[in-house]
């Protein structure tokens, strides 16, 4: 069997994360907007220690215009490392500084969508809109680099023409609270995630284009644009992807459908891949990267419900503060929790409609004593 992902990926000696020393496969949470936020990370990382975290996807335009929630928005914690800030548009420039920005706020890496297939990004030429404009897309993976090239020859928050005040004033403060290391102005690579095609399967000649701009990774998930999350993840057009990347440095890690620990290994190895995404597979269930889940689950039949009520507690922490408190985006990740156990579907419908992390820990009471 291939070798697990190491735990701890960022390079000892000098705290970077560098692609090409992970071991492989690489085993990774793909980011769900809306569902992979800070606190979802945490209990991902805690439980099924994947080697790879993303933020939710975030515009390059929120810099400039001074999105207040931009910073919550961009929250980790030192155990969700190595961390990668994920970003989408279509300006070049904007990429530029918000690469600054992002090595400021001491992320280890940078990840370019070029996969979004909501009709509001792809309309204005982002997201998976890019695979209509190879040159463009090539250009924003140079403006990243050339900004994170900037930021190590000294650019600060300082430098970001038009910041606003209040989201300097709040990066300084996160950037402060920094381990040293991490405030270094260390290597920061730049990766992709994107999909197979447009319209049609394309994947050998647009990874083809991609690869011209030398990412250090990218991630194909499976499907084109025009089947959103229809029809079944396309592995062998991830597999042609792979193959136009032979010979290169660019990491190719393959993304879709993927259920458990062993489908991930196996997809890696039949289809030649640097590593394997885990995004719907992993909600509700971070044991999903762990090739030791059926024993945690034996010797602790409500593990998971355990890990349910710690994610609620550290989401009415970290994300639900604030007036009115937002427990809502909570429900559904207990929904997820609450599977394949008699009783689960009548847990499920009390779950969803709890608004704080006590009323959960009242309702899953019971099966802590069963453990
Ligand atoms: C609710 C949801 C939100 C998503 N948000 C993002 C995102 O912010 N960035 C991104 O690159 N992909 C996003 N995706 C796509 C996933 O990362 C992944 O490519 C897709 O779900 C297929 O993988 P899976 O079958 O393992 O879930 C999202 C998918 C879902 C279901």
């Amino acid at each position: 069997m291939a070798e697990r992902a190491s735990t701890n990926c960022l390079q000892e000696t000098h705290c970077y994360l560098d692609w090409q020393h992970l071991s492989r496969p690489i085993l990774g949470l793909a980011p769900m907007d809306g569902v992979t936020d800070s606190a979802c990370r945490h209990i991902q990382k805690k439980y099924g220690k994947p080697a790879l975290v993303y933020t939710e996807f975030v515009a390059v335009e929120r810099l400039q215009v001074g999105d207040w929630a931009l910073l919550q928005d961009l929250h980790y914690d030192e155990s969700q490392r190595p961390v990668i800030a994920q970003i989408y548009g279509h300006e070049p420039e904007r990429f530029l500084w918000m690469a600054v920005f992002l090595c400021e706020l001491g992320f280890d890496g940078i990840d370019i969508n070029m996969g979004c297939p909501a009709a509001s990004v792809v309309h204005r030429g982002s997201g998976a809109g890019l695979i209509r404009t190879p040159g463009l897309a090539q250009e924003i993976v140079c403006a990243a680099r050339r900004g994170i090239e900037l930021w190590r020859n000294g650019a600060t928050l300082r430098d970001i023409p038009g910041l606003p005040f209040h989201l300097l004033a709040q990066a300084e403060a996160r950037r402060n609270t920094l381990p040293p290391p991490f405030q270094a102005r260390r290597p920061v690579p730049v990766s992709v995630k994107t999909r197979i095609g447009y319209e049609r399967p394309q994947a050998k000649e647009w990874i083809s284009r991609l690869l011209e701009a030398e990412p250090a990774a990218i991630v194909v998930h499976g499907r084109t644009l025009h089947q959103r999350y229809r029809g079944a993840a396309d592995w062998e057009e991830i597999a042609a992807a792979a193959e136009a990347a032979r010979g290169s440095r660019t990491l190719i890690l393959g993304n879709g459908d993927v259920q458990s620990y062993d489908d991930a290994i196996h997809r890696a190895t039949r289809y030649g891949l640097d590593g394997v995404l885990i995004g719907r597979g992993a909600n509700g269930n971070p044991l999903v990267f762990r090739p030791d889940a059926e024993g945690l689950l034996a010797a602790e039949p409500h593990l998971l419900l355990r890990i349910a009520l710690e994610h609620a507690w550290l989401h009415e922490e970290t994300i639900s503060k604030g007036h009115p408190p937002r427990f809502m985006p909570m429900r559904k990740h207990l929904g997820w929790y609450a599977r394949g156990f008699p009783g689960a579907s009548y847990l499920r419908r009390s779950l969803v409609q709890t608004s704080s992390a006590s009323e959960v820990e009242a309702l899953l009471a019971p099966y802590s004593k069963l453990s």
